[in-house]
């Protein structure tokens, strides 16, 4: 990950500008917290660095909530940050730029918003989840050109590689989104999906929960698939295709198909691996077979009353507060200024909890940058926050 050592820095009055960035406002610890957060927006993406202190010196890189891709993105705020800090710099790793590929393919890059707002509808569309290497959704793609993909991935070095050669073989068709795939069916309407395809996910024998494969999952993909389209699990673990087929057949109405050792279109890395140790790979197909309700994504997230309270400080409990499908914890407290306090929260369900900032001012409360996603544990988790926080 892109991030400079400083052995000094100086903070600057913001609102201030350098290059393509813009640093906004910067927080200082509070509760909880050892690091100042520099809210940042470059290129058109909000953000925040965090300025940890270390040994002697300090680091400086993204923070993990807001992170945003492709890396030439942070690199730009962090070196535009030290201009403005006069950073006393020890070290960074910012000197490696691939720019001119992914700058090419940006516009194929999209982030929930784009979906959510403006989801492409006038195309059949095949979804990839973890692409991994890129190897399957190219050679798809490529021979697909009537179809609109969409590759899922949060391997950030993966979807550089993949935003490369969506550029070098001049691809129109592909969209890749850094998500989590477990939340991303949610916001995909209903009956529109020809395939989808999830090729060796990482079996998690050791956390079962974090499976990209769930019952939540298999229904999702019920809903999105139109009538004859197909999800496809294929996976060397014998382990996570005994679980997969258990969910599968949980299921009132279903026509499944089992395959073993079948040789595909294209081979992916991870294939080409196992193949070679002599592992059997397995395959099931799940074709949906009925029309689904539309989707409906209605819920707003934001909040009327809440504000700022003089004794936000005093009062600000890192206790997790568990309920019965959701959790609320606050973690961190930081202070902008008297008006602007900023809250690091988790929050949702147990399993897929959401990671977010709430800014804290006398006349309004929202989410920096960007709101939760509209999962029902997120809109049970939200209401309580207002009533934690009022309380
Ligand atoms: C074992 S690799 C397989 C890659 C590729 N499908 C192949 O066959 O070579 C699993 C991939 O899934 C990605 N992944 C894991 N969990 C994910 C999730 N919840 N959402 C999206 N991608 C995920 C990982 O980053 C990794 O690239």
């Amino acid at each position: 990950m892109p991030h400079i050592v400083a052995r000094d820095f100086k903070l600057f009055p913001t609102p201030a500008k350098a290059g393509e960035c813009e640093f906004l406002w910067v927080a200082e610890p509070v509760k909880n917290a050892s690091d100042y957060l520099v809210a940042v927006k470059c290129e058109g993406r909000e953000f925040l660095l965090e300025i940890k202190p270390k040994d002697d010196a300090f680091v400086i890189k993204s923070d993990k909530i807001t992170r945003v891709s492709p890396t030439y993105i942070v690199k730009e705020a962090l070196r535009n940050f030290c201009e403005l800090a006069h950073c006393d710099i020890v070290h960074d790793n910012l000197s490696i730029i691939k720019k001119t590929h992914i700058e090419k393919s940006k516009e194929f890059f999209k982030e929930i918003d784009f979906f959510i707002n403006n989801f492409p509808k006038a195309k059949e569309v095949w979804i990839e989840v973890g692409f991994g290497s890129g190897r399957h959704l190219l050679y798809q793609a490529q021979n697909n050109p009537d179809i609109v993909f969409i590759g899922i991935e949060i391997h950030k070095p993966s979807i550089e590689q993949v935003l490369k050669q969506i550029a070098i073989k001049n691809l129109k068709n592909l969209y890749i989104i850094d998500y989590d795939a477990r939340l991303f069916l949610e916001f995909v309407p209903s009956n529109i999906v020809g395939k989808i395809f999830v090729h060796f996910p990482v079996p998690w024998d050791k956390k079962p929960h974090r499976r990209v494969i769930s019952q939540s999952f298999i229904n999702e993909a019920k809903r999105v698939l139109k009538p004859g389209g197909v999800l496809e699990l294929r996976t060397d673990s014998r382990l996570y295709f005994d679980y997969a087929m258990e969910l599968f057949l949980e299921e009132p109405r279903v026509k499944l198909e089992v395959t073993k050792n079948i040789e595909p279109p294209i081979s992916s890395k991870y294939e080409d691996r196992w193949v070679r140790l002599g592992k059997d790979i397995y395959d099931i197909r799940m074709e949906a077979l009925e029309v689904s309700p539309p989707l409906k994504i209605d819920f707003d997230f934001s909040w009327q009353k809440l504000r700022l309270r003089d004794d936000i400080v005093q009062k600000f409990d890192t206790k997790p507060k568990v309920f019965d499908n959701f959790f609320v914890h606050f973690e961190k407290l930081y202070r902008i200024d008297d008006e602007r306090y900023l809250l690091e929260v988790s929050f949702g369900s147990f399993d897929r909890p959401e990671h977010k900032y709430i800014l804290l001012s006398k006349d309004s409360a929202q989410y920096f940058p960007k709101k939760p996603v509209a999962s029902q544990a997120n809109i049970q988790a939200h209401k309580k926050i207002e009533e934690l926080l009022n309380g």
